[in-house]
């Protein structure tokens, strides 16, 4: 039977037994699984492996990903796959050799720990395909890339979308957003998740019962009226969304109190079914949201055809109609709101 379902292959690192009730439970978090198969369409479609190409799978899992890759490029040779827990690695290459296929399946981090396989002779590859969620993309990848690759992948998790990059000459890499899309994050780049986002037709998200104050050292919480209403910023449209995701690290959500909440998982902003805001922390991040919106809007509310990313060796950033200018800098107004954030910062 064919379905477009994820296949969970892994809870909490290996730590908890793989059985429908784990898998089920809120307090479990999936560690690995086989991605949804339009998704990973989706991303290989971006990819356009042509034969011959010599491709890197990052996140080796079940080694699904890296059988298409061999398929794709007509020789398993050709495929390495890089996978950061040793079980996952050994079972990703019993799978493949169970197939026939016989790619080069690395035990390792592929974040800090991408060595130049000995495989063929100048190291780079034509195609990186990540199947982990980015939000800081490890530089090594568009090093290891030859000019005119392409690397895909997930950008910034829990909701994201595919990126797919074009490393250039010059040594740096730029590209577009393509489809909503929601991955585990790689290893390295786990955040403390405050809630659990459940991808609905609109985001519905579970709050922590946390007091309205910070830690000791963070400023106490900043309470006011709202000027205008949550519907803005809630369920935003695909550019927007991507700048809010980018800029304040996530969108504002309803949570299941019924008030909205928006967090970078230290700062937090809620606001109560009576419109009074709340914000702690050290951002004030409803005002940045809503600084990126009117940014957002004075440019003429730019959708995905005007919004990309670009990664330098020095920064990275998402961009609005130039790939040279980050987007905080093309919105005016929404860097007065980031400029001194560090959890803001996309470069
Ligand atoms: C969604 S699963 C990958 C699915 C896989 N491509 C497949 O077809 O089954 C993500 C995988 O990335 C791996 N991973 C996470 N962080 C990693 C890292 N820093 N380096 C290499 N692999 C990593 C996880 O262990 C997990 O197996």
């Amino acid at each position: 039977m064919y379905s477009d379902s994820v296949i969970v292959t892994q809870l909490d690192g290996g730590r908890t037994a793989l059985t429908p009730a784990n898998a089920a439970a809120p307090s479990t978090a999936p560690s690995c699984a086989a991605s949804s198969p339009l998704l990973v369409t989706a991303g290989l479609r971006h990819l356009a492996v042509r034969p011959g190409d010599r491709v890197l799978d990052v996140g080796g899992g079940t080694g699904w990903t890296s059988g298409l890759c061999a398929y794709l490029t007509g020789d398993d040779a050709l495929v390495t796959t890089v996978e950061i827990d040793p079980d996952l690695a050994r079972t990703a290459a019993e799978n493949l050799a169970r197939c026939g296929l016989h790619p080069s399946v690395v035990t390792g981090d592929a974040a800090t720990e991408l060595q130049t396989p000995h495989s063929h002779s100048d190291g780079l590859f034509d195609r990186v395909h990540v199947t982990c969620g980015i939000t800081h993309v490890p530089y090594v990848w568009v090093e290891r890339t030859r000019p005119g690759g392409h690397i895909v992948l997930p950008y910034n998790p829990p909701i994201g979308r595919l990126l797919r990059l074009t490393v250039l000459d010059d040594g740096s890499a730029t590209g577009r957003f393509g489809e909503e899309c929601s991955y585990m994050p790689l290893r390295s780049q786990r955040l403390p998740q405050p809630h659990q986002h459940q991808h609905q037709h609109q985001h519905q998200h579970q709050q922590t019962d946390e007091g309205a104050t910070g830690a000791d050292d963070t400023p106490p919480s900043r309470v006011r009226s709202l000027e205008f209403g949550t519907e803005s910023l809630l369920d935003p449209a695909p550019g927007l969304q991507v700048l809010l995701a980018s800029l304040v690290g996530d969108e504002p959500w309803v949570s299941g109190s019924g008030s909205v909440l928006l967090t970078d998982g230290v700062s937090r902003a809620t606001v109560d079914e009576g419109g009074r805001l709340t914000q702690t922390g050290p951002r004030d991040l409803w005002d940045e949201a809503e600084s990126v919106h009117r940014a957002w809007t004075r440019q003429g509310r730019p959708g995905l055809d005007r919004i990309g990313f670009t990664v330098t060796p020095e920064r990275q950033y998402v961009w609005v109609d130039d790939p040279a200018v980050p987007a905080v800098r093309a919105l005016g107004e929404a860097a007065a709101g980031t400029a001194t954030t560090a959890g803001a910062s996309v470069g």
